[in-house]
């Protein structure tokens, strides 16, 4: 057999350290390795695996539309593209749609349209206040609107109009806010910087300011939506809706598929202005469908807030077993344990030999983000292994 890690350390790029398992199969909570050994899978291709791996709806329609039509130019119309918009806009706040690939792509097209609204309505404002420790994406411009240094840092000079505040601070929203500013982009809750759960005020007051000024409020939804923090979307928990609204992650299940949602007057791209070559092919769209549809038929959100709330009591057990866990973190399946010592990635090796994924989102801190399909007994199982992990450390 081929030794695939080997071959990837010399081919690619050093982007990534792996962990040492080569996943070749899947289903529903499960993957399987090249030595046939079984994993329960609670990081869900970081948060993608809505429905688990190789969800039938989801394999079933992909295995359709493959027969029938993958790509077409965006200058024709397709029907799972338009089926697919309205269930988004049926089930949303929001009215337009702009299909892309990728998160980082979904979040630029919304601060583009935020700039282009600034440009029309405000007098040119171009600005988008971004918070400390958010995850936006990878490009140049994601890169400055996400506010940590050690992905900003490697890439100075970074394009220009995007403000870093403290999350979780209206007043710092205020303060930064000038007549530059077109608009305001923040996580319901931020997944990559750590699982960070703001206030329950804070996007009420962030809603209350941009109304205020006149500015656009938009909600990156990437990992909280679709259902992952126990709401369809998560701004539903916090009584707001945003301006503009970005997906990606669960909507596809596993196919990179994403979205960035406006309210009409928001809306304002003339043909032309924006673009995606792949964007909304009918073959991902035919997942996201599948997905969403699935999502929503079996009220996937409503499982999501009691299987959350269970996994929080079991946390909470071992919260009061082990001295070093200080916090639990998170709403429905994006949940956070904290220890007092940067023990996160031992904990995650450790793990993976008892056939638990797990993922340190920081040195000290695991994250929990498996699939939204889970039951119960797997929770038990993944705590189960957790606990046997941290004894160790007593
Ligand atoms: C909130 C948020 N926004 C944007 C992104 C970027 O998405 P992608 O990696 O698909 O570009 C992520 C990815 O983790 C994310 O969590």
């Amino acid at each position: 057999m081929e030794n695939w890690q080997e071959l990837e350390g010399k081919l690619f790029m050093r982007t990534i350290k792996r962990l040492p398992v080569t996943l070749v199969r899947g289903k529903g909570a499960r993957v399987w390795d090249t030595e046939g050994k079984e994993y329960l899978d609670f990081v869900g291709g970081w948060a993608v695996n809505s429905l688990g791996h190789c969800h039938p709806v989801v394999v079933k329609a992909l295995a359709e539309q493959a027969k029938t039509l993958i790509q077409v130019s965006n200058q024709f119309y397709t029907i799972p593209q338009v089926q697919l918009a309205k269930l988004l806009v049926d089930n949303s706040c929001l009215n337009r749609v702009f299909f892309c690939n990728s998160g980082a792509e979904a979040n630029e097209g919304a601060m583009k349209l935020a700039r282009r609204y600034g440009k029309l309505h405000l007098n040119g404002a171009y600005e988008i206040i971004t918070t400390y420790g958010s995850f936006h994406g990878r490009t140049l411009a994601t890169v400055a609107a996400t506010g940590q240094d050690k992905f900003q840092q490697p890439y100075i000079p970074l394009p220009d109009g995007f403000i870093n505040v403290d999350y979780d601070s209206i007043e710092a929203i205020k303060a930064a806010t000038t007549g530059r500013t077109c608009g305001v982009m923040v996580e319901p809750i931020q997944g990559e910087g750590g699982v960070n759960v703001p206030h329950d005020k804070y996007l009420k007051e962030i809603r209350a300011w941009c109304n205020q000024k006149g500015i656009l409020f938009i909600l990156d939804e990437i990992q909280t939506g679709i259902g992952r923090i126990g709401s369809l979307f998560g701004y539903e928990q916090y009584g707001v809706e945003p301006d503009i609204m970005t997906l990606a992650k669960g909507l596809g299940s596993g196919v990179p598929i994403a979205v960035f949602l406006a309210k009409e007057r928001a809306s304002v791209f003339a043909p032309g202005e924006h673009g995606s070559t792949y964007g909304g092919n009918p073959l991902v769209c035919a997942a996201g469908l599948a997905t969403l549809k699935f999502i929503i038929d079996n009220d996937i959100p409503g499982k999501v807030k009691k299987l959350g709330q269970y996994f929080i009591a079991g946390l909470e057990k071992l919260k009061a077993k082990f001295g070093f866990i200080v916090e639990i973190r998170g709403r429905g399946l994006l949940l956070a344990l904290k220890f007092t010592d940067d023990i996160a990635q031992d904990v995650v090796l450790a793990c993976l030999k008892e056939g638990l994924l797990v993922n340190a989102v920081k040195p000290n801190t695991l994250r929990f983000i498996p699939p939204l399909i889970i039951v119960e007994k797997d929770i038990d199982e993944a705590l189960n292994i957790l606990e046997k992990v941290l004894a160790r450390r007593l």
